[in-house]
């Protein structure tokens, strides 16, 4: 399988940093490793972590593709940010033994954009769109039949001279990636046969996440020290990956190289990810609510205002994770600190607002 993408992350890494214990690393010592995070994705359904009943749903629907030698159907995965949705598209790719094309709803602005993809597309090649819901009005509509019959439809020349040309597309399969199903439009979201939601990872998940990255990278970690990162990851691997390179830092220069519980404690104090894997800006959030606002509810817009942050990065990062953990709640006035979320912080609940939950 080969990926091909515009939207990859990248990694810096020292060959032999972490086996020599050298503080200093040279120029022509440092590995620029733009696959990093393909290196740590996992390629087969084995290696792939959680999401247990998406799992199992999409290994039926994979073999009975293999057995109808028919392409998948077209899917859409949403959820919050960093739950693995561009990793089960490469995995399932991966399982077909099919190219997948890798690109995100922003980079197709123009028509020639996505028609220009569609184009280039083999036969049985999975074409990933991460934001989906972000397409424009134009792009949605040249894959209305790009989806349904394979064809594109072109128009050429204008008004009265104007032509329709059907041109017949490769079979192959959409899979959008959303952080907001609720946005993409109803005709969209009809033409998926499989609409699956990626839920947030348990502890024991991130643990199995935070111990197989660990490996990869050749990161010497205890089962304890894995468990402590787990906790303070927001339910998110791709939360519990960057961690685990955090703390392996601090493990190299401020103790022996192993992380175990009190080093990964520690080193995430350190770096003011709380017991609860809230960072700085979730906190101010709360605490922005709860002293301004008297606990809420406020507007979303007010909220990021007053943070400096954009509306997106709030409704997209932050908020997901405060809401499932009850720390926050969403009501039709705006957003409100909950009970749970007053405790967290250590502060008193004014009875008046005890009274309204
Ligand atoms: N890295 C990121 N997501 C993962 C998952 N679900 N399983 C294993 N490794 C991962």
């Amino acid at each position: 399988m080969t990926i091909l993408s515009d939207n990859e992350g990248y990694g810096v890494q020292s060959k032999d940093y972490v086996k020599k214990k050298n503080p200093i690393i040279k120029p022509e010592n440092i590995e620029y490793d733009n696959t990093y995070e393909n290196s740590i994705r996992p390629k087969d359904f084995d290696s792939y972590i959680g999401q247990g009943a998406l799992k199992e749903s999409l290994k039926v629907t994979l073999e009975a593709a293999k057995l109808r030698e028919k392409p998948l159907d077209h899917m859409l995965f949403y959820g919050p940010p960093g739950l693995g949705k561009t990793t089960i598209a490469g995995v399932i790719a991966s399982q077909m033994g099919v190219d997948i094309r890798i690109t995100s709803a922003p980079a197709l602005e123009r028509p020639r954009d996505i028609i220009g993809i569609l184009m280039s597309l083999k036969g049985g090649e999975i074409l990933f769109i991460d934001e989906i819901h972000r397409l424009n009005k134009v792009a949605e509509e040249i894959l209305y039949p790009a989806m349904e019959d394979f064809t594109l439809d072109m128009t050429t020349g204008k008004s009265q001279t104007a032509k329709t040309l059907r041109v017949p597309l490769p079979k192959f399969t959409l899979i959008g990636a959303t952080t907001k199903a609720g946005e993409l439009s109803s005709p969209l979201r009809d033409r998926f046969g499989i609409i699956h939601r990626l839920e947030f990872y348990t502890t024991d998940e991130l643990s199995q996440v935070v111990q197989r990255t660990a490996n990869i990278l050749d990161i010497k970690i205890t089962e304890s020290g894995a468990k402590a990162v787990a906790m303070r990851s927001r339910g998110t691997p791709r939360i519990a990956n960057r961690l685990v390179k955090r703390v392996a830092d601090f493990a190299i220069v401020k103790y022996d190289g192993q992380i175990d519980e009190k080093v990964a404690n520690e080193s995430l104090d350190i770096l003011k990810i709380d017991e609860f894997g809230l960072d700085t800006t979730d906190r101010a959030l709360l605490n922005l609510i709860i002293e301004k606002y008297d606990g809420g509810p406020v507007g979303i817009e007010t909220i990021a205002a007053a943070l400096s942050e954009d509306v997106r990065t709030i409704e997209d990062v932050c908020e997901p994770y405060l809401l499932q953990a009850g720390l926050l709640q969403r009501t039709p006035r705006g957003r409100k600190v909950s009970p749970e979320g007053y405790r967290h912080l250590g502060i008193k609940m004014p009875s008046e607002q005890t009274k309204l939950f």
